[in-house]
């Protein structure tokens, strides 16, 4: 279960057969039944019914306003203070950025991927790994990397292990910091401007998908004059309603 961490068991006695627990749980909280059983109280002449639930917790991908420490490493954190979270539906309204939880160790059979791939014509993909031992003259990478710029494409991404953050622009020009791990599959759009960083583990490996031939090119800032920004914005002021694909 890749998506959902296993945070404790709910123990229930009742001495009823018929019987209903209810359990009020936040969003990103899951619970499902482990197992039941009957237990005798001798002497007396008591029987119960123990009910064991597990609770899961998603590991959803967290999201915050960033800062605006320029001269502090990139690779940290940087939260505003006192730190200032969104929820996956905020970031999707503000920006139209996309999430999905996927298994990084099966990707191939992950049923979501396969129908993100067979609905939005991903024919492309590729894997990279950053770290300072795969790519040469790292530290200049990483500040390529974190220059604003935007894509006339989607760019997709998949973490397969290790960890980083894309910060993408919100709709009044703030800084989103997006924490991706291992199974977060992250679509940023055509026309939004962003950036991406290592974090301070300095090690990610990713998959890239693309629909047919891959195009890499970064347009950095400012680039309001090309047609797939103009699209965005537009999206962007209608709460990007019309905009979802999958
Ligand atoms: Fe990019």
């Amino acid at each position: 279960m890749p998506s959902v961490s296993f945070l404790w068991k709910y123990i229930y006695y009742t001495q009823n057969s018929c019987h209903g627990v209810c359990l009020l749980l936040p969003k990103s909280y899951r619970a499902e039944l482990h197992s039941t059983r009957w237990v005798s109280h001798f002497p007396a002449p008591r029987i119960d019914r123990i009910i064991e639930i597990n609770i899961y917790q998603s590991k959803m991908v967290k999201v915050w306003f960033m800062d605006n420490e320029q001269k502090i490493d990139q690779r940290l954190e940087h939260h505003r203070s006192p730190p200032a979270y969104l929820e996956l539906p905020e970031l999707y309204q503000k920006t139209g950025v996309e999430y999905f939880k996927i298994n990084a160790d099966d990707y191939q059979n992950d049923a979501i991927l396969r129908e993100l791939r067979a609905k939005r014509g991903y024919t492309y993909d590729d894997e990279i790994t950053c770290s300072e031992k795969c790519l040469p003259d790292y530290a200049n990478k990483l500040k390529n990397f974190f220059t604003e710029h935007l894509h006339t494409e989607e760019e997709i991404r998949l973490v397969l292990d290790g960890s980083g953050y894309f910060d993408v622009r919100d709709n009044e020009e703030q800084w989103l910091r997006i924490q991706v791990v291992k199974g977060d599959l992250i679509i940023i759009p055509a026309g939004i401007y962003h950036r991406f960083t290592l974090d301070s583990n300095n090690f990610v490996k990713v998959r890239r998908y693309f629909v047919g031939k891959p195009v890499w090119t970064p347009h950095n800032r400012p680039a309001d004059d090309l047609d797939c920004r103009k699209s965005y914005l537009k999206h962007q002021a209608e709460n990007f309603v019309q905009f979802k694909q999958a």
